[in-house]
């Protein structure tokens, strides 16, 4: 299941994103670049399964699964400047800014921002009712700004050379990673017939566990992943003392850390039967994943 909603995106993204033939070609040829080059999908599978699990119209879920996937390329872009982290190696390809420039990767950042409110604005509103397509929206432009991710980018920066303690490091996470897989959930959730407060908040539960897991997942394979099956380059935030959980806590606790974050994503669908399924198969892809 999860792999027909992966191929699901691809080719909702494939028809969404601007031809590499209309002008400025350069810019739309790197959005596609930057977009469409094999990642995981992990924020689109979780609209998919968000709304699924809540009896949402797989058509509906559409533009929130784009959304989701093109703010998340955009803040990898922006990530792998030499303003940030800068890395050459993304998802087994030059970096945006090595394919083609530093402009260029800014303005991708810029428009995939930008094409991502967009497309929510354009299309969740007709078959979701209005208020529920302008929550989508505020939740997305929140969990995106500077109380979101680019906070939480803008903690990592600040952090590095820095030693965070455990809450400080956690708070980061919880912004730079966590901030976009919640909203991916509640998302999902926004486009569901009916949405039970109560369940929104066991869902939301589920997903800041999964999100932080996620980030220490993440720092878990710079120290033990193979650049190859990574696509980037393993040993890159040692090389250049990035705040990480495993640098803080070392290897053994970061790996406790993740299973437990992985039971406590679990507990919080029980009530949510088999409908969940694929919920609880993220949460497990999460915590195993070497890529
Ligand atoms: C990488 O995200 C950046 C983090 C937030 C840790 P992903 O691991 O989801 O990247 P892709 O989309 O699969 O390349
Ligand atoms: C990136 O975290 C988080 C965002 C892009 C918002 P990292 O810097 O750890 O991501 P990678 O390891 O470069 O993919
Ligand atoms: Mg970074
Ligand atoms: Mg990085
Ligand atoms: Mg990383």
């Amino acid at each position: 299941m999860l792999d027909d909603y992966r191929r699901r995106v691809e080719q909702a993204l494939q028809t969404r994103l601007p031809a590499a033939d209309i002008e400025p070609s350069r810019l739309h040829e790197a959005m596609r670049y930057a977009v469409l080059n094999g990642g995981k999908r992990i924020r689109a599978v979780l609209v998919y399964a968000t709304g699924t699990a809540l009896d949402a119209d797989l058509q509906q879920l559409d533009a929130p699964a784009c959304a989701m996937e093109l703010i998340h390329a955009y803040s990898l872009v922006h990530d792998d400047l030499p303003a940030m982290d800068d890395d050459d190696l993304r998802r087994g390809q030059p970096t945006c800014h090595k394919a083609f420039d530093e402009a260029t990767a800014i303005l991708v950042g810029d428009a995939l921002q930008t094409q991502a409110f967009n497309m929510l604005a354009h299309e969740t509103s007709e078959g979701i009712n209005a208020r529920r397509s302008l929550e989508m929206i505020e939740t997305l432009s929140q969990a995106s700004g500077s109380r979101g991710m680019a906070g939480g980018q803008a903690m990592d920066l600040a952090a590095v050379g820095n030693r965070l303690n455990l809450t400080e490091l956690e708070n980061m996470h919880i912004h730079k990673t966590g901030a976009l897989i919640r909203a991916s959930v509640k998302l999902g959730a926004l486009a569901a017939p009916v949405v039970d407060r109560s369940v929104l908040k066991k869902l939301d539960h589920y997903a800041s566990c999964i999100g932080l897991a996620f980030q220490i997942q993440d720092d878990i394979l710079d120290v033990e992943g193979d650049t190859h099956t990574l696509g980037k380059q393993r040993g890159a935030d040692l090389a250049r003392d990035k705040p990480t959980y495993t640098s803080l806590m070392g290897l053994a606790p970061a790996k406790h850390r993740a299973r437990e974050l992985h039971e406590e994503a679990l507990s919080s669908l029980s009530s949510l039967g088999t409908a969940a399924g694929s919920l609880r198969e993220i949460s497990e892809f999460i915590v195993c994943r070497q890529h």
